[in-house]
Protein backbone atom coordinates (compact mmCIF):
# COMPACT_ATOMS: atom_id res chain seq x y z
CA UNK A 1 0.00 0.00 0.00
CA UNK A 2 1.34 3.35 -0.58
CA UNK A 3 0.66 7.04 0.23
CA UNK A 4 1.93 10.16 -0.52
CA UNK A 5 1.98 13.56 0.98
CA UNK A 6 3.37 17.26 -0.50
CA UNK A 7 5.33 19.64 1.40
CA UNK A 8 5.60 23.02 0.31
CA UNK A 9 7.61 25.88 2.14
CA UNK A 10 5.05 28.58 1.39
CA UNK A 11 2.20 26.33 2.15
CA UNK A 12 1.45 27.00 5.61
CA UNK A 13 -1.47 27.07 8.45
CA UNK A 14 -0.22 29.42 11.06
CA UNK A 15 2.56 29.58 13.31
CA UNK A 16 1.82 26.93 16.28
CA UNK A 17 1.26 28.59 19.80
CA UNK A 18 3.38 26.67 21.96
CA UNK A 19 0.89 26.52 24.40
CA UNK A 20 -0.95 23.92 22.79
CA UNK A 21 1.43 21.71 24.08
CA UNK A 22 0.13 22.18 27.75
CA UNK A 23 -0.84 20.20 30.59
CA UNK A 24 -3.68 20.28 33.24
CA UNK A 25 -3.39 19.51 36.73
CA UNK A 26 -6.08 18.91 39.24
CA UNK A 27 -6.70 18.35 43.10
CA UNK A 28 -8.07 14.81 42.32
CA UNK A 29 -6.74 11.79 43.08
CA UNK A 30 -3.41 11.68 43.51
CA UNK A 31 -2.36 13.95 40.52
CA UNK A 32 -1.56 16.66 43.25
CA UNK A 33 -0.65 14.81 46.63
CA UNK A 34 1.89 11.87 45.69
CA UNK A 35 1.93 13.34 42.37
CA UNK A 36 3.46 16.58 42.36
CA UNK A 37 3.83 16.45 45.91
CA UNK A 38 5.14 14.18 48.00
CA UNK A 39 7.26 15.14 51.35
CA UNK A 40 8.36 12.09 52.60
CA UNK A 41 9.93 10.57 49.01
CA UNK A 42 13.39 10.49 48.78
CA UNK A 43 13.68 13.05 46.03
CA UNK A 44 11.48 15.44 47.68
CA UNK A 45 12.65 19.06 47.88
CA UNK A 46 12.71 21.52 50.42
CA UNK A 47 9.24 22.21 49.55
CA UNK A 48 8.04 18.33 49.31
CA UNK A 49 7.97 18.37 45.76
CA UNK A 50 9.28 15.03 44.09
CA UNK A 51 12.54 15.52 42.13
CA UNK A 52 11.58 12.75 39.82
CA UNK A 53 8.63 14.00 38.80
CA UNK A 54 9.74 17.52 38.35
CA UNK A 55 12.93 15.93 35.73
CA UNK A 56 10.02 13.83 33.53
CA UNK A 57 8.16 17.07 33.55
CA UNK A 58 10.54 19.38 32.55
CA UNK A 59 12.07 17.20 29.66
CA UNK A 60 8.50 17.72 28.22
CA UNK A 61 9.39 21.66 28.17
CA UNK A 62 5.39 22.37 29.15
CA UNK A 63 4.46 25.84 28.48
CA UNK A 64 1.54 26.04 30.51
CA UNK A 65 -0.56 24.38 33.51
CA UNK A 66 -3.85 24.28 34.13
CA UNK A 67 -4.77 24.44 37.74
CA UNK A 68 -6.48 23.54 40.39
CA UNK A 69 -9.54 21.92 38.45
CA UNK A 70 -11.59 20.53 36.44
CA UNK A 71 -14.47 19.82 38.31
CA UNK A 72 -12.93 20.42 41.99
CA UNK A 73 -12.58 24.18 40.76
CA UNK A 74 -15.89 24.52 40.96
CA UNK A 75 -16.76 24.07 44.89
CA UNK A 76 -12.90 25.41 45.83
CA UNK A 77 -12.24 28.02 48.28
CA UNK A 78 -8.79 29.46 47.19
CA UNK A 79 -8.45 30.71 50.59
CA UNK A 80 -7.96 27.23 52.22
CA UNK A 81 -4.81 26.92 50.28
CA UNK A 82 -2.76 29.51 51.87
CA UNK A 83 -1.56 30.94 54.99
CA UNK A 84 0.34 28.20 57.32
CA UNK A 85 -0.24 25.07 56.40
CA UNK A 86 -1.37 23.99 60.11
CA UNK A 87 -4.20 26.35 59.82
CA UNK A 88 -5.30 25.26 56.70
CA UNK A 89 -8.94 23.32 56.76
CA UNK A 90 -9.16 19.73 55.37
CA UNK A 91 -12.54 20.34 53.55
CA UNK A 92 -14.69 17.71 51.33
CA UNK A 93 -14.46 17.53 47.53
CA UNK A 94 -17.87 17.20 46.49
CA UNK A 95 -16.87 16.37 43.05
CA UNK A 96 -14.71 13.49 43.39
CA UNK A 97 -15.89 12.58 46.73
CA UNK A 98 -12.80 12.89 48.48
CA UNK A 99 -11.23 14.96 51.20
CA UNK A 100 -8.38 17.90 50.56
CA UNK A 101 -5.90 18.94 53.57
CA UNK A 102 -4.96 21.55 51.68
CA UNK A 103 -1.53 21.43 51.41
CA UNK A 104 -0.74 22.73 48.64
CA UNK A 105 -2.41 25.67 47.40
CA UNK A 106 -1.62 28.42 44.85
CA UNK A 107 2.01 29.50 46.49
CA UNK A 108 2.97 25.88 46.22
CA UNK A 109 2.38 25.38 42.88
CA UNK A 110 3.37 28.24 41.68
CA UNK A 111 7.02 27.47 43.44
CA UNK A 112 6.55 24.53 40.86
CA UNK A 113 5.93 25.80 38.16
CA UNK A 114 8.67 27.94 38.53
CA UNK A 115 11.29 24.70 39.30
CA UNK A 116 9.60 22.61 35.99
CA UNK A 117 9.79 25.72 33.65
CA UNK A 118 6.35 26.25 33.04
CA UNK A 119 3.63 29.05 33.36
CA UNK A 120 0.42 28.70 35.36
CA UNK A 121 -3.44 28.97 33.87
CA UNK A 122 -5.71 29.65 36.60
CA UNK A 123 -9.09 28.76 36.73
CA UNK A 124 -12.16 30.61 38.89
CA UNK A 125 -15.08 28.90 40.69
CA UNK A 126 -18.15 29.93 38.73
CA UNK A 127 -19.83 26.85 40.27
CA UNK A 128 -20.31 27.92 44.12
CA UNK A 129 -18.85 31.25 43.48
CA UNK A 130 -18.93 34.09 41.38
CA UNK A 131 -17.58 37.67 40.41
CA UNK A 132 -16.64 38.40 44.07
CA UNK A 133 -13.71 35.62 44.43
CA UNK A 134 -12.74 35.63 41.12
CA UNK A 135 -11.72 39.77 41.38
CA UNK A 136 -10.36 38.64 45.24
CA UNK A 137 -8.34 35.61 43.88
CA UNK A 138 -6.95 38.19 40.72
CA UNK A 139 -6.03 40.31 43.43
CA UNK A 140 -4.21 38.31 45.34
CA UNK A 141 -2.39 36.53 42.37
CA UNK A 142 -1.24 39.57 40.41
CA UNK A 143 -1.48 42.98 42.65
CA UNK A 144 1.63 44.00 44.08
CA UNK A 145 0.95 45.47 47.41
CA UNK A 146 -1.12 47.52 49.28
CA UNK A 147 -4.11 46.03 49.38
CA UNK A 148 -5.92 43.75 51.44
CA UNK A 149 -5.88 40.40 49.32
CA UNK A 150 -2.24 41.69 47.79
CA UNK A 151 -0.55 42.49 51.53
CA UNK A 152 -2.29 38.74 52.35
CA UNK A 153 -0.44 37.39 49.71
CA UNK A 154 2.76 39.06 50.85
CA UNK A 155 2.18 37.90 54.40
CA UNK A 156 2.05 34.68 53.41
CA UNK A 157 5.52 34.69 52.11
CA UNK A 158 5.25 35.88 48.46
CA UNK A 159 6.15 39.29 47.59
CA UNK A 160 6.10 39.61 43.79
CA UNK A 161 2.78 38.96 41.95
CA UNK A 162 2.50 36.16 39.96
CA UNK A 163 1.35 37.91 37.02
CA UNK A 164 -0.55 34.95 35.90
CA UNK A 165 -2.25 35.72 31.88
CA UNK A 166 -4.34 33.00 31.41
CA UNK A 167 -7.49 32.75 33.46
CA UNK A 168 -10.59 30.01 32.83
CA UNK A 169 -13.94 31.43 33.60
CA UNK A 170 -15.16 28.03 35.32
CA UNK A 171 -15.14 24.55 34.56
CA UNK A 172 -17.42 22.68 31.99
CA UNK A 173 -20.71 24.43 33.20
CA UNK A 174 -22.60 23.04 30.93
CA UNK A 175 -22.37 19.39 32.75
CA UNK A 176 -25.18 18.36 35.15
CA UNK A 177 -22.50 16.72 37.22
CA UNK A 178 -20.58 20.22 37.72
CA UNK A 179 -21.71 22.26 41.05
CA UNK A 180 -23.73 25.24 40.05
CA UNK A 181 -24.29 23.53 37.02
CA UNK A 182 -25.91 26.24 34.71
CA UNK A 183 -27.88 26.24 31.25
CA UNK A 184 -26.03 28.66 28.21
CA UNK A 185 -27.75 31.90 28.96
CA UNK A 186 -27.16 32.14 32.83
CA UNK A 187 -23.55 30.97 32.21
CA UNK A 188 -22.96 33.03 29.53
CA UNK A 189 -23.93 36.29 31.64
CA UNK A 190 -22.12 35.21 34.35
CA UNK A 191 -19.05 34.62 32.52
CA UNK A 192 -19.27 37.65 31.00
CA UNK A 193 -19.80 39.53 34.56
CA UNK A 194 -16.96 38.02 36.13
CA UNK A 195 -14.57 38.66 32.47
CA UNK A 196 -15.78 42.65 32.49
CA UNK A 197 -14.54 42.93 36.63
CA UNK A 198 -11.40 41.00 36.11
CA UNK A 199 -10.55 43.06 33.16
CA UNK A 200 -11.32 46.00 34.73
CA UNK A 201 -8.53 44.76 37.15
CA UNK A 202 -5.98 44.53 33.97
CA UNK A 203 -7.35 44.74 30.14
CA UNK A 204 -4.38 42.38 29.24
CA UNK A 205 -5.54 38.87 30.87
CA UNK A 206 -6.52 36.34 28.71
CA UNK A 207 -9.61 35.16 29.20
CA UNK A 208 -11.00 31.68 28.23
CA UNK A 209 -15.05 30.86 28.68
CA UNK A 210 -16.37 27.18 28.60
CA UNK A 211 -17.34 25.84 26.14
CA UNK A 212 -18.89 22.70 25.98
CA UNK A 213 -17.77 19.46 28.08
CA UNK A 214 -17.78 17.45 24.89
CA UNK A 215 -19.31 16.82 21.44
CA UNK A 216 -21.88 14.53 22.55
CA UNK A 217 -23.56 16.80 25.24
CA UNK A 218 -27.52 17.61 24.30
CA UNK A 219 -26.46 21.45 24.31
CA UNK A 220 -23.93 21.39 21.92
CA UNK A 221 -23.19 23.37 19.37
CA UNK A 222 -26.05 25.53 21.02
CA UNK A 223 -23.95 26.46 23.98
CA UNK A 224 -20.75 27.50 21.96
CA UNK A 225 -23.15 30.20 20.37
CA UNK A 226 -24.89 31.60 22.99
CA UNK A 227 -22.27 31.84 25.59
CA UNK A 228 -20.23 33.59 23.02
CA UNK A 229 -23.32 35.95 22.24
CA UNK A 230 -23.04 36.91 25.94
CA UNK A 231 -19.06 36.78 25.91
CA UNK A 232 -17.58 37.41 22.73
CA UNK A 233 -15.95 41.07 23.41
CA UNK A 234 -14.88 39.85 26.51
CA UNK A 235 -12.57 36.48 26.16
CA UNK A 236 -9.80 35.63 24.31
CA UNK A 237 -10.97 31.89 23.70
CA UNK A 238 -13.77 28.98 24.70
CA UNK A 239 -12.69 26.39 26.08
CA UNK A 240 -13.19 22.44 24.82
CA UNK A 241 -12.98 19.09 26.27
CA UNK A 242 -12.97 15.84 24.70
CA UNK A 243 -11.50 12.08 26.25
CA UNK A 244 -11.17 8.97 23.98
CA UNK A 245 -11.85 5.41 24.86
CA UNK A 246 -11.81 2.35 23.40
CA UNK A 247 -14.90 0.73 25.22
CA UNK A 248 -16.19 -1.83 22.32
CA UNK A 249 -12.13 -2.99 21.98
CA UNK A 250 -12.20 -2.02 18.24
CA UNK A 251 -9.27 -0.25 17.82
CA UNK A 252 -9.36 1.02 13.77
CA UNK A 253 -12.66 2.72 15.17
CA UNK A 254 -11.03 3.74 18.72
CA UNK A 255 -8.57 5.54 16.27
CA UNK A 256 -11.14 6.86 13.83
CA UNK A 257 -12.30 9.08 16.88
CA UNK A 258 -9.56 12.08 15.50
CA UNK A 259 -12.33 12.29 12.72
CA UNK A 260 -14.45 13.34 15.54
CA UNK A 261 -12.18 15.27 16.88
CA UNK A 262 -11.39 17.57 13.89
CA UNK A 263 -15.10 17.70 12.91
CA UNK A 264 -15.62 19.33 16.47
CA UNK A 265 -12.92 22.14 16.36
CA UNK A 266 -13.93 22.59 13.10
CA UNK A 267 -17.94 23.33 14.30
CA UNK A 268 -16.87 25.63 16.94
CA UNK A 269 -14.25 27.56 15.02
CA UNK A 270 -17.63 28.27 12.69
CA UNK A 271 -19.52 29.39 15.42
CA UNK A 272 -16.64 31.72 16.50
CA UNK A 273 -17.09 33.13 13.13
CA UNK A 274 -21.01 33.38 13.51
CA UNK A 275 -20.87 35.22 16.25
CA UNK A 276 -18.00 37.33 15.36
CA UNK A 277 -20.23 38.04 12.18
CA UNK A 278 -23.28 39.01 14.11
CA UNK A 279 -21.45 41.18 16.54
CA UNK A 280 -19.90 42.88 13.56
CA UNK A 281 -16.44 42.26 15.59
CA UNK A 282 -12.97 43.00 14.92
CA UNK A 283 -11.22 40.87 17.37
CA UNK A 284 -10.84 36.89 17.12
CA UNK A 285 -11.54 34.05 19.82
CA UNK A 286 -9.66 31.27 19.28
CA UNK A 287 -10.02 27.76 21.19
CA UNK A 288 -8.75 26.84 24.35
CA UNK A 289 -8.51 22.85 23.76
CA UNK A 290 -7.59 22.68 27.94
CA UNK A 291 -8.60 18.77 28.73
CA UNK A 292 -8.26 16.22 26.69
CA UNK A 293 -6.56 12.60 26.36
CA UNK A 294 -7.33 8.95 26.20
CA UNK A 295 -9.60 8.07 29.50
CA UNK A 296 -11.84 5.19 30.16
CA UNK A 297 -9.26 2.48 31.71
CA UNK A 298 -10.06 3.23 35.25
CA UNK A 299 -13.44 3.70 34.70
CA UNK A 300 -14.74 0.10 36.86
CA UNK A 301 -12.29 1.39 39.47
CA UNK A 302 -13.52 4.47 39.90
CA UNK A 303 -16.90 4.17 40.07
CA UNK A 304 -16.43 2.17 43.14
CA UNK A 305 -14.48 4.60 44.94
CA UNK A 306 -17.12 7.38 43.34
CA UNK A 307 -20.42 5.89 44.71
CA UNK A 308 -19.67 7.30 47.92
CA UNK A 309 -19.33 3.67 49.64
CA UNK A 310 -15.66 4.64 50.18
CA UNK A 311 -16.12 7.42 52.49
CA UNK A 312 -14.19 9.95 51.96
CA UNK A 313 -10.56 9.62 51.47
CA UNK A 314 -7.46 11.57 51.27
CA UNK A 315 -5.73 11.07 47.86
CA UNK A 316 -7.14 7.40 46.78
CA UNK A 317 -6.35 6.22 43.36
CA UNK A 318 -8.86 8.08 40.76
CA UNK A 319 -8.52 7.70 37.47
CA UNK A 320 -5.18 6.07 37.30
CA UNK A 321 -5.56 5.32 33.70
CA UNK A 322 -2.52 2.77 32.71
CA UNK A 323 -2.01 3.39 28.92
CA UNK A 324 -1.06 0.61 26.52
CA UNK A 325 0.20 0.92 23.19
CA UNK A 326 -2.65 1.72 20.66
CA UNK A 327 -3.42 4.69 23.17
CA UNK A 328 0.64 6.23 21.86
CA UNK A 329 -1.39 6.19 18.20
CA UNK A 330 -4.70 7.96 19.53
CA UNK A 331 -2.21 10.73 21.28
CA UNK A 332 -0.24 11.08 17.65
CA UNK A 333 -3.64 11.49 16.23
CA UNK A 334 -4.69 14.24 18.39
CA UNK A 335 -1.60 16.26 18.09
CA UNK A 336 -1.66 15.70 14.65
CA UNK A 337 -4.93 17.27 14.84
CA UNK A 338 -4.23 20.15 17.30
CA UNK A 339 -0.99 21.41 14.55
CA UNK A 340 -3.25 20.67 11.47
CA UNK A 341 -5.87 22.79 13.14
CA UNK A 342 -3.12 25.68 14.80
CA UNK A 343 -5.13 28.43 13.01
CA UNK A 344 -7.77 28.32 15.73
CA UNK A 345 -6.25 26.09 18.60
CA UNK A 346 -4.22 28.19 20.51
CA UNK A 347 -4.18 26.36 24.29
CA UNK A 348 -4.51 22.65 24.55
CA UNK A 349 -3.62 20.77 27.81
CA UNK A 350 -2.98 17.32 27.89
CA UNK A 351 -5.69 16.10 31.23
CA UNK A 352 -3.18 15.31 33.28
CA UNK A 353 0.23 15.31 33.64
CA UNK A 354 0.57 13.39 36.85
CA UNK A 355 -1.30 10.12 38.09
CA UNK A 356 -4.99 10.97 37.13
CA UNK A 357 -5.04 9.98 33.35
CA UNK A 358 -1.62 10.77 33.08
CA UNK A 359 1.62 10.32 31.05
CA UNK A 360 3.65 10.38 34.52
CA UNK A 361 2.65 7.63 36.79
CA UNK A 362 4.27 7.40 40.52
CA UNK A 363 4.40 4.77 43.21
CA UNK A 364 4.30 6.27 46.90
CA UNK A 365 7.89 6.07 47.85
CA UNK A 366 8.84 4.80 44.59
CA UNK A 367 9.61 5.56 41.07
CA UNK A 368 8.12 7.82 38.67
CA UNK A 369 7.79 6.83 35.27
CA UNK A 370 6.89 7.65 31.64
CA UNK A 371 3.47 5.68 30.30
CA UNK A 372 3.31 4.78 27.15
CA UNK A 373 1.47 7.74 25.74
CA UNK A 374 4.57 10.38 27.25
CA UNK A 375 6.46 9.70 24.23
CA UNK A 376 4.24 10.80 21.23
CA UNK A 377 3.51 14.37 23.21
CA UNK A 378 7.31 14.40 24.23
CA UNK A 379 8.19 14.24 20.32
CA UNK A 380 5.24 17.07 19.32
CA UNK A 381 5.97 19.21 22.34
CA UNK A 382 9.55 19.41 21.74
CA UNK A 383 10.30 19.19 17.77
CA UNK A 384 6.54 20.14 16.94
CA UNK A 385 7.35 24.11 17.38
CA UNK A 386 7.02 26.93 14.49
CA UNK A 387 4.75 26.89 11.81
CA UNK A 388 2.14 24.36 10.67
CA UNK A 389 2.55 23.07 7.24
CA UNK A 390 -0.58 22.60 4.91
CA UNK A 391 -0.05 19.45 3.61
CA UNK A 392 -1.44 17.94 0.81
CA UNK A 393 -2.10 14.10 1.74
CA UNK A 394 -3.32 11.03 -0.25
CA UNK A 395 -3.86 7.68 1.25
CA UNK A 396 -6.20 5.22 1.15
CA UNK A 397 -8.73 4.90 3.81
CA UNK A 398 -11.37 3.03 5.79
CA UNK A 399 -14.96 3.64 7.00
CA UNK A 400 -15.53 4.14 10.92
CA UNK A 401 -18.48 5.03 12.93
CA UNK A 402 -17.29 8.42 12.98
CA UNK A 403 -16.59 9.20 9.40
CA UNK A 404 -16.96 7.98 5.76
CA UNK A 405 -13.22 8.01 4.80
CA UNK A 406 -10.96 7.86 7.45
CA UNK A 407 -6.93 8.26 6.23
CA UNK A 408 -4.54 5.23 6.78
CA UNK A 409 -2.08 7.44 6.75
CA UNK A 410 -2.28 10.69 8.88
CA UNK A 411 0.74 13.34 9.32
CA UNK A 412 1.40 16.47 10.21
CA UNK A 413 4.15 19.13 9.47
CA UNK A 414 6.07 21.36 11.58
CA UNK A 415 8.73 24.16 9.96
CA UNK A 416 11.13 25.20 12.57
CA UNK A 417 12.23 28.06 11.19
CA UNK A 418 14.45 29.14 14.16
CA UNK A 419 16.55 25.98 13.69
CA UNK A 420 15.85 25.08 10.23
CA UNK A 421 14.60 21.60 10.56
CA UNK A 422 11.48 20.12 8.94
CA UNK A 423 9.23 18.17 11.46
CA UNK A 424 6.95 14.98 10.88
CA UNK A 425 4.53 13.08 12.85
CA UNK A 426 3.23 10.28 11.22
CA UNK A 427 0.60 7.36 12.24
CA UNK A 428 -0.39 4.15 10.29
CA UNK A 429 -4.01 3.64 11.45
CA UNK A 430 -4.11 0.06 9.07
CA UNK A 431 -4.56 -2.99 10.94
CA UNK A 432 -2.30 -5.16 9.02
CA UNK A 433 -0.23 -3.11 6.00
CA UNK A 434 3.04 -1.71 5.59
CA UNK A 435 2.56 1.56 4.03
CA UNK A 436 5.24 2.75 1.99
CA UNK A 437 4.93 6.43 2.22
CA UNK A 438 6.55 9.27 -0.26
CA UNK A 439 6.92 13.22 0.97
CA UNK A 440 7.39 15.50 -1.48
CA UNK A 441 9.94 18.28 0.13
CA UNK A 442 9.04 20.96 -2.06
CA UNK A 443 11.17 24.98 -1.54
CA UNK A 444 13.25 22.96 1.25
CA UNK A 445 16.41 22.62 -0.61
CA UNK A 446 18.48 19.39 -0.31
CA UNK A 447 17.26 17.99 3.39
CA UNK A 448 18.90 14.88 5.57
CA UNK A 449 17.32 12.91 7.76
CA UNK A 450 18.52 14.34 11.35
CA UNK A 451 16.59 12.01 13.51
CA UNK A 452 13.92 9.00 12.72
CA UNK A 453 11.62 7.41 15.78
CA UNK A 454 9.42 4.75 15.54
CA UNK A 455 6.68 3.19 18.10
CA UNK A 456 5.83 -0.43 17.22
CA UNK A 457 4.69 -3.04 19.08
CA UNK A 458 3.26 -6.80 18.64
CA UNK A 459 0.82 -5.92 21.27
CA UNK A 460 -1.57 -3.44 21.03
CA UNK A 461 -2.07 -3.56 24.65
CA UNK A 462 1.47 -3.39 26.08
CA UNK A 463 1.73 -1.24 28.71
CA UNK A 464 4.62 0.06 31.32
CA UNK A 465 4.21 -0.77 34.54
CA UNK A 466 7.32 0.74 37.47
CA UNK A 467 9.07 -2.89 36.90
CA UNK A 468 8.86 -2.63 33.24
CA UNK A 469 9.34 1.00 32.38
CA UNK A 470 10.71 0.39 28.59
CA UNK A 471 8.29 -2.06 27.69
CA UNK A 472 6.51 0.53 25.25
CA UNK A 473 9.35 2.95 23.93
CA UNK A 474 10.61 4.74 20.84
CA UNK A 475 13.48 3.15 19.20
CA UNK A 476 15.67 4.53 16.15
CA UNK A 477 13.90 4.13 12.86
CA UNK A 478 15.69 2.69 10.05
CA UNK A 479 14.98 2.60 6.43
CA UNK A 480 13.99 6.42 5.31
CA UNK A 481 15.74 8.02 2.88
CA UNK A 482 15.75 11.29 0.98
CA UNK A 483 16.34 11.33 -3.01
CA UNK A 484 15.52 13.91 -5.70
CA UNK A 485 13.59 16.13 -2.96
CA UNK A 486 11.47 13.22 -2.02
CA UNK A 487 11.45 11.46 1.43
CA UNK A 488 10.32 7.63 1.57
CA UNK A 489 9.71 6.19 4.24
CA UNK A 490 7.72 2.71 5.60
CA UNK A 491 5.18 2.65 7.71
CA UNK A 492 4.80 0.04 9.58
CA UNK A 493 1.18 -1.34 10.46
CA UNK A 494 -0.46 0.63 13.35
CA UNK A 495 2.56 2.65 14.18
CA UNK A 496 4.03 6.04 15.64
CA UNK A 497 7.02 8.01 13.99
CA UNK A 498 8.73 11.18 13.73
CA UNK A 499 10.44 11.69 10.58
CA UNK A 500 13.06 15.55 11.16
CA UNK A 501 14.88 16.77 8.00
CA UNK A 502 17.21 19.87 8.31
O1 LIG B 1 -9.90 15.56 33.99
C1 LIG B 1 -10.88 14.90 34.73
C2 LIG B 1 -12.21 15.63 34.71
O2 LIG B 1 -12.74 15.59 33.43
C3 LIG B 1 -12.18 17.11 35.03
O3 LIG B 1 -12.25 17.35 36.40
C4 LIG B 1 -13.42 17.61 34.36
O4 LIG B 1 -13.30 18.94 33.95
C5 LIG B 1 -13.65 16.65 33.21
O5 LIG B 1 -14.94 16.15 33.20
Amino acid sequence: MKASVVAHKDYTISKIDDRVYGAFLEHLGRAIYEGIYEPDHPTADKDGMRGDVAKLVRDLNVPVVRYPGGNFVSAYNWEDGVGPREDRPTRLDLAWHTSDSNAVGVHEFAEWCTTVGTEMMLAVNLGSRGVDDARNFLEYVNHPGGSYWSDLRIKNGRKEPWNVKMWCLGNEMDGPWQVGHKDADEYGKLAANTARAMRMFDRSLELIVCGSSNSDMPSYPDWERIVLEHTYDHVDHISLHMYFANRDDNTPNYLGLAEKLDTYIETVAATIKQVKAKKKSKRDVFISFDEWNVWYHSNKKDREILDGNGGWPHAPGLLEDVYNFEDVLMVGLILNTFIRRSDVVKIACIAQLVNVIAPIMTEKGGPAWAQTIYYPYFFASIFGRGTALQLQTNSPGYETNHAKDTPFVDVSGVHNEEDGTLNFFLVNRHTSESIETEVSLQGFGNGTIIDHQVMTHTNLKAVNTAKNQQEVAPRKGEGAAIANGTLSVKLPPYSYQMVRVK
